[in-house]
């Protein structure tokens, strides 16, 4: 629409002027905000920015070579990705407290990050002055609508920002709420896929495994997430739901049979849930027909899993989340 063209030429004339002819860094993390914040900060001062990805190893399937491969083809952003999985998977070893989890990926997310900048600052050119942050409209107003507002709600930027922070934000959603900031990724010509993705957690996969994290469940994860979004999609109902995860229960076991055996495999549970904005939110009532596809594909083509559950709570009293 015609709005969104202006949002877009008047956020590329102001960074403009906010960025002078000095770098940018920016943190991709795959999501909406951020993907739509770089994009326009792209369009507006091109190789004065980089982006880093550091992938975590916690993504689900096809989110890193979205990001490297059709988000890099489509914005043409120039993108530093730092391969972490192992070093992420190294920490988490053997941790099964949910807090703990959380700690050690926002933790390991700043080194990570902290690592790549300190490389981006000291390549030749102009001073790197700026880092790009997609703070939108609800998270100024819940933070109280000071500058720097959004480090107060770490939940939202995995682990929040380093304390000592020596640049300055450029924020160009911050006046926008999240239709509006789809609205602007499709102008700016993201996939979508990027664009209708829905709210994923910073730690990713770490809090779908309920017990410890390993490449084997982060595997089975991954799967079985695949086949529960494939057929939301399929079905055509992604926009009716505000997220789908799907969570492993890792440590439980339970007895079924396939074939003429028996099987001791894990549970999978999905957990699709209607809301506004997470603070509440209600269990979808997804038509019969797609929880039975979901269902028998998933036990068919992952097998270590031998049992599909639904999660009928709304929140509260249960979260949307699992850990
Ligand atoms: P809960 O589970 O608390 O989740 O109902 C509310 C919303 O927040 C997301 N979530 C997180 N996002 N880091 C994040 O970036 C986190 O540690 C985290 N925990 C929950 C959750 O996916 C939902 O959208």
């Amino acid at each position: 629409t015609w709005t969104m063209v202006n949002i877009v030429d008047e956020q590329v004339e102001r960074i403009r002027e906010q960025v002078g002819d000095a770098r940018v860094i920016c943190a991709l993390s795959g999501g909406v905000d951020s993907s739509v914040a770089a994009a326009l900060v792209q369009r507006a001062i091109g190789d004065q920015l980089t982006c880093v990805f550091v992938d975590h190893g916690l993504l689900r399937k096809d989110e890193a070579a979205q990001v490297e491969r059709d988000y890099v083809a489509a914005t043409d952003v120039n993108l530093k990705v730092v391969d972490a999985a192992d070093q992420f998977l190294g920490h988490l070893a053997g941790v099964t407290d949910p807090e703990e989890k959380r700690k050690i990926i926002g933790r390991e997310f700043i080194r990570t990050f902290e690592a790549a900048e300190i490389e981006i600052l000291q390549t030749p050119g102009t001073p790197v002055r700026f880092l790009v942050q997609g703070t939108l409209y609800p998270d100024v107003v819940e933070s109280g609508g000071g500058e720097g507002a959004a480090n107060i709600k770490s939940h939202h930027n995995v682990g929040g920002l380093p304390e000592d922070l020596q640049f300055s934000l450029i924020e160009p959603l911050r006046t926008l709420f999240k239709d509006e900031v789809r609205q602007v990724g499709e102008q700016l010509g993201l996939p979508p896929a990027m664009v209708w993705r829905h709210p994923f957690p910073g730690p990713g996969l770490a809090i779908r495994i309920v017990g410890a994290v390993d490449a084997e469940r982060l595997r089975i994860v991954r799967e079985a997430d695949a086949i529960a979004r494939e057929e939301l999609t399929a079905a055509g109902l992604d926009r009716d739901v505000w997220q789908f995860p799907v969570v492993l229960l890792g440590d439980v076991r339970s007895v079924g049979v396939q074939g003429d055996g028996r099987t001791y495999g894990h549970p999978i549970v999905l957990r699709p849930v209607s809301s506004e904005d997470a603070m509440t939110a209600d269990w979808s009532r997804l038509p019969f027909e797609l929880l039975e596809r979901i269902s028998t594909r998933i036990t068919n083509e992952v097998p270590e899993v031998n049992r599909v559950v639904l999660d009928v709570t709304s929140k509260p009293p249960g979260t949307i989340e699992w850990e």
